[in-house]
């Protein structure tokens, strides 16, 4: 079977680094807030073109830690997309404002900024827009309208480090920027992990302080915090991938240009790359009516594939009262998507035995 990502060739050439880095926390002791987490986020700022980074659990933490640092809650409301992963939404709702989902652009999948303005109301507070499958969202109309509304931008860039709109690095350009090092993301932990970055110092405190039970001091509580630290464990291995996280990004966008060239002239639309951006196609996406007969000809050939996202948020039973409303092009993305196995290792043969079995679908082979 050829697999949507392989972790095991990358986890093979960096072993003795990585065992070396783990053994150095080991005997450190210093497992929670280690040097290694200072590191980390130093480096991680720098590499978003951002003056900080505050570590924590998860990329859903860095969303819930970022809307309460922005004051986010009962009353709000946040505007942001249904077609992505739960956590965009669901971090919304446990800040206690209200999800306004609007659809996407059928193109990229990501926010259209014109459904986004005509949804602002008198209780909007923020946007949420979401890099899907690692391209930036049409940030230049975002801001436009979050600047003419004076409202804050959470950038939910869990799948989308390393990506650029117009040269910009992704996380730099809103308020906020949120990461994953969920393990299969383009710079994956080896367990749970995140990241907030920004540029705004008086947000990077509060973030911290809220990371660490809401005091500065040990004992002592000025707000109502979480515990949700980026563990040192975790830091000193995503220290030693960062140093490939360029090299494995280029990796991932020549698998993804010979997709395309392999797929062309084949009734399947592959994933529009818009000029404006440096995308980092932490997914390869097509998208075929014919979708749920693809994947199963495609797994009896050996090819496994994935559907990011079956459901969107609004067609979720969590979200039931906003059941009748209607994103056509989310709708339809949802239907009709399938990813593709993409990793920097991904070998010519095996690609070309993928786009032979999806051509062979097509042929009725
Ligand atoms: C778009 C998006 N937002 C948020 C998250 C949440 O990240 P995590 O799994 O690290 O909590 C993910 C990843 O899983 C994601 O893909």
């Amino acid at each position: 079977m050829i697999p949507i990502l392989d972790l095991n060739q990358q986890y093979a050439a960096l072993r003795d680094e990585i065992h070396g880095a783990i053994q150095g926390v080991l005997d450190s002791t210093q497992f929670v807030l280690g040097p290694a987490v200072k590191e980390l986020e130093g480096r991680v700022a720098a590499y978003c073109e951002c003056r900080y980074g505050v570590g924590v659990a998860s990329g859903t933490d860095a969303l819930r830690l970022s809307l309460a640092a922005l004051e986010v809650g009962p009353g709000d409301e946040v505007i942001t997309t249904p077609f992505t992963f739960i956590a965009t939404g669901n971090t919304i709702s446990h800040s206690g404002a209200k999800p306004v989902f609007v659809d996407v652009e059928l193109r990229t999948y990501n926010l259209d900024p014109a459904a986004v303005e005509a949804a602002i109301t008198p209780r909007t507070k923020a946007i949420v827009p979401v890099h899907l499958y690692g391209q930036a969202a049409e940030m230049d109309a975002i801001m436009d309208v979050a600047e003419r509304h004076r409202l804050l931008v959470i950038e939910d860039c869990a799948q989308a480090i390393g990506a650029r709109y117009k040269g910009k690095r992704l996380g730099s350009i809103g308020h906020v920027g949120c990461l994953s090092f969920f393990p299969s993301k383009n710079l994956g932990a080896y367990g749970d992990a995140g990241m907030v970055v920004t540029n705004n110092s008086v947000l990077a405190e509060k973030i911290d302080v809220l990371r660490r039970q809401g005091g500065q001091k040990k004992y002592y509580h000025e707000v109502l915090g979480f515990n949700s630290r980026l563990d040192t464990l975790q830091a000193a291995i995503l220290n030693v991938k960062l140093n490939y996280l360029e090299q494995w990004n280029e990796g991932r966008r020549t698998v993804a240009h010979r997709y395309n060239d392999l797929l062309s002239g084949l009734p399947a639309v592959t994933p529009y790359e818009s000029p404006d951006g440096y995308h980092v196609y932490h997914q390869y996406t097509i998208r075929s009516p014919q979708r749920d007969n693809l994947s199963a000809y495609l797994k009896k050939q050996g090819v496994a594939t994935m559907i990011y996202y079956p459901v969107p948020l609004h067609r979720q039973p969590l979200y039931a009262e906003m059941a009748a409303s209607h994103f056509p092009n989310a709708e339809l993305a949802a239907q009709e998507v399938l990813s593709l196995p993409i990793f920097p290792e991904l070998t010519e043969r095996d690609q070309e035995f993928i786009a032979d079995s999806i051509r062979g679908f097509f042929d009725g082979r």
